[in-house]
């Protein structure tokens, strides 16, 4: 299956990292295509566990080699140390990994703005990483932004950015009263940091066309999810990409056409970091019980993740957005030993019934999940090899999810590790 995506459905956060990894071990190239160090994706392997933020999560395979696609926002300092901590554990990832001449950079003042703006909205903040994702991508399509190959000349570098910086640090104090930023030391970081990543840079789009045309394996690797997409999203409590599938052309330089199958992966119930609409969070003991047990704090920031139960709506939306072939489902595991479990399956809107998710969503007042109720299982399911071994209420959930969002279920996860995922789909199994 040489083009295959993977993203996310929900709210970001669904395992997409360990899916990812899991596929990897087949394919020759795995590509980021959007986002940037906003994304944390972790990798379990053995005793070992990685959080990933720009290096895609093909990263522990020797024969694997990783892509930063044009549309990721690559924050160059943060690359390097990335870069770094990973060679510092054993992971050689300097020969595996190949950067976009096109993908857009994040400076300071970035990351400043982004922290400034979100302190001007007050209580109307996002809450967003504050890696300076809005205002690069902003600047991208202002036509204002640099490049990570604008990193390879001394002189060309220095006078775009301190061009740039000059304006940045006018509205930094003129708007926001800051002081702005120091922009010798923003030249020299960046120059320091293109150095080291100078050899990994290139046409990471005719390159990709090519190992397309000639059958090599490539697994393009979703950031955030779905509902953080910036058109089909909870907007503005959005990211500033495309995250569902469609992001991948314009990401990588791949026709839209090369896809031949897509996986989207979801979580078995629902979490979501920052602010904005989240019909099922469980602002409860039932939160706090499945924020505990699934470890749900951001792979990036460490916030609390905000939990919730499966949102039906929401997932069979986002199927739909991104023509997603097969679910991955992540996380069973958590929901063992619950008394009772619910699914939103469709929304109340005043007395009527929704079940499409609402294009506009000024604010949640009178719209409702309404759900449906399921008995519990035992908390069994990391020991389990196979579906058919699952407890009758975990085979009960599964098959109703798939039935309400309308996709098969092929994968289920049932923990962290690798190995920790039954085949859905096999003879004498179902
Ligand atoms: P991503 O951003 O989609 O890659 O997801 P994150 O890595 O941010 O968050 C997913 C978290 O769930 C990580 O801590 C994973 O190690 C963990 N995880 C993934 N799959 C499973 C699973 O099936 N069960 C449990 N208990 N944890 C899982
Ligand atoms: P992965 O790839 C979960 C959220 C932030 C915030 C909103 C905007 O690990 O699934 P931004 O910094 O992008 O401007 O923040 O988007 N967000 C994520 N939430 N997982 C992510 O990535 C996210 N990337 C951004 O919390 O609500
Ligand atoms: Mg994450």
């Amino acid at each position: 299956m040489p083009v295959l995506g993977v993203v996310g459905v929900q709210w970001g956060d669904e395992g997409k990292g360990k899916i990812i990894d899991l596929l990897a071990s087949g394919a020759d190239y795995v590509v980021r295509f959007a986002g940037g160090n906003n994304a944390g994706h972790t990798v379990v392997s053995g005793t070992d566990r990685f959080v990933l933020h720009l290096v895609p999560s093909g990263a522990l395979h020797e024969r694997t080699m990783n892509v930063i696609g044009n549309g990721v926002v690559v924050d160059p300092e943060h690359l390097a140390s990335e870069i770094q901590s990973l060679e510092n554990r054993g992971v050689s990832i300097r020969k595996r990994l190949l950067v976009s001449a096109r993908a857009h950079l994040i400076f300071p003042f970035h990351r400043e703005l982004d922290a400034m703006a979100e302190r001007w909205k007050g209580a109307g903040r996002l809450g967003t990483t504050g890696r300076g994702i809005g205002p690069t991508y902003s600047d991208k399509a202002a036509r204002t932004g640099l490049r990570v190959g604008d990193l390879l000349d001394r002189d060309h570098l220095t006078s775009r950015l301190r061009a740039a910086i000059t304006e940045k640090n006018a509205i930094l104090e003129k708007v926001y009263g800051h002081r702005g930023v120091d922009a010798e030391a923003a030249i020299e970081a960046a120059w320091h940091a293109g150095q080291t990543l100078a050899p990994l840079v290139c046409d990471t789009g005719a390159l990709l066309r090519k190992a397309a045309s000639t059958g090599r394996t490539i697994l393009l690797e979703g950031a955030q999810g779905a509902m953080l997409d910036l058109d089909h999203g909870t907007y503005p409590y959005v990211t500033s990409s495309s995250t569902c599938s469609g992001g991948f052309a314009p990401g990588t330089g791949l026709p839209p056409r090369a896809l031949q199958r897509l996986i989207g992966v979801a979580k078995s119930y629902s979490s979501r970091v920052g602010e904005g609409p989240f019909l099922t969070e469980q602002i409860n003991e039932i939160g706090e019980l499945i924020r505990v047990r699934g470890r749900e704090y951001g792979s990036t920031t460490g916030r609390p993740r905000r939990c919730g139960w499966f949102d039906a709506v929401s997932v069979r939306y986002a199927c739909a957005l991104s023509g997603v072939d097969e679910i991955f489902l992540t996380s069973l595991d958590v929901l063992g030993g619950f008394e009772r479990v619910f699914v939103a399956t469709a929304y109340e809107f005043y007395g009527r019934r929704l079940e499409e998710f609402p294009a506009h969503l000024p604010t949640l007042d009178g719209l409702k999940p309404i759900y449906e109720e399921f008995p519990g299982w035992p908390d069994v399911l990391r020991n389990c090899k196979t579906f058919g071994q699952f407890p009758e209420g975990a085979r009960r959930y599964v098959e109703r999810l798939e039935q309400a969002v309308g996709v098969p279920v092929t994968k289920i996860s049932v923990g962290p590790e690798r190995n920790e995922i039954v085949d859905r789909v096999r003879a004498g199994t179902q």
